[in-house]
């Protein structure tokens, strides 16, 4: 673990330590695609040297460009080609989901990693959309964002039956799930996530960030309060689609007295992602 003086429940630490080297490694190509692409400016010559730089990302790139949500008469067979039928801002969403699966070793269709894979990715998005206004570097605040929730990332790999007994009824979003898994584990993804983040030896103010995700008392710093607001909007645009429990999400979300401008702003924002993933997500589904 690194120096940090932050003093972890021992249960959510040694539970994690137990996997030793098994556990996930971080994806210096993740943090390549973070840093690298400039999200609002089209840079496709960038994007297609980290595409190109791994084999898994362009099969992957490939096969959504030729699925049946791009309606395509013909088939895509060039990175560049996939790219711009994709659309660069949905296609990097597309590689972190990527990364994700597979720092995880979940599977492209297993239903409930990616259920919580595109609510990750949302979630930094959103982050990395507040960050300006909130004084945080927007890569920080999209790395933290996309990360907040790896906690439950872990649970999934690593005690798949607890997380669906946990999840097995219907979801109302993140913040309802931590008190189940505190009875069932002894401590929430958070703090779960967390320890990973510092295991990992990701900067203090992130694990700090990912730690406090789900209490607003607790954030204090400008990426504390993005990433808790970004984690409240998450939920709230994919309960719009019919995911989750709107009326919950709304409430949540009138807590943070969002204007509803911003709110729309952030929304066309995260539409291109939100919709060629809940595309990817029902083809993973039986019979979707
Ligand atoms: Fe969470
Ligand atoms: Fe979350």
């Amino acid at each position: 673990m690194s120096g940090s003086d932050f003093d972890y429940p021992p249960a959510a630490r040694d539970w994690l330590l137990r996997y030793g080297d098994k556990l996930p490694q971080f994806n210096p190509a993740f943090a390549s695609l973070v840093g690298q692409v400039s999200w609002e400016h089209g840079d496709i010559q960038v994007l297609e040297r980290v595409v190109a730089a791994d084999p898994g990302s362009v099969v992957r790139l490939l096969r959504v460009a030729n699925s049946p949500f791009f309606g395509l008469s013909k088939q895509v067979d060039t990175i560049q080609g996939a790219l711009t039928v994709i659309g660069l801002a949905a296609a990097r969403s597309m590689l972190i989901r990527g990364y994700l699966l597979d720092t995880f070793g979940a599977a492209d269709d297993d239903v409930l990693a990616n259920d919580f894979v595109m609510h990750c990715i949302v979630t930094g998005v959103a982050a990395r959309l507040l960050a300006a206004e909130a004084g945080v570097a927007q890569d920080v605040a999209l790395i933290a964002g996309i990360l907040h929730d790896a906690g439950k990332l872990l649970m999934v790999i690593y005690a798949r039956s607890l997380v669906e007994r946990i999840y097995a009824g219907e979801s109302t979003g993140d913040d309802d799930s931590f008190e189940d898994e505190i009875a069932l584990f002894g401590f929430d993804h958070a703090e779960l996530g967390a320890c990973l983040l510092d295991h990992w030896a990701l900067p203090e103010p992130m694990v700090q960030a990912v730690r406090r995700h789900h209490h607003r008392e607790l954030c204090v710093t400008p990426l504390e309060r993005t990433v808790f607001a970004a984690n409240r909007v998450a939920d709230h645009l994919i309960a719009r689609r019919g995911a989750q429990d709107p009326a919950t999400a709304q409430a949540r979300l009138d807590e943070l007295a969002i204007d509803p401008a911003r709110l729309a702003w952030l929304e066309e924002r995260v539409d291109a992602e939100l919709s060629l993933m809940f595309a990817m997500n029902r083809a993973g589904r039986p019979g979707g």
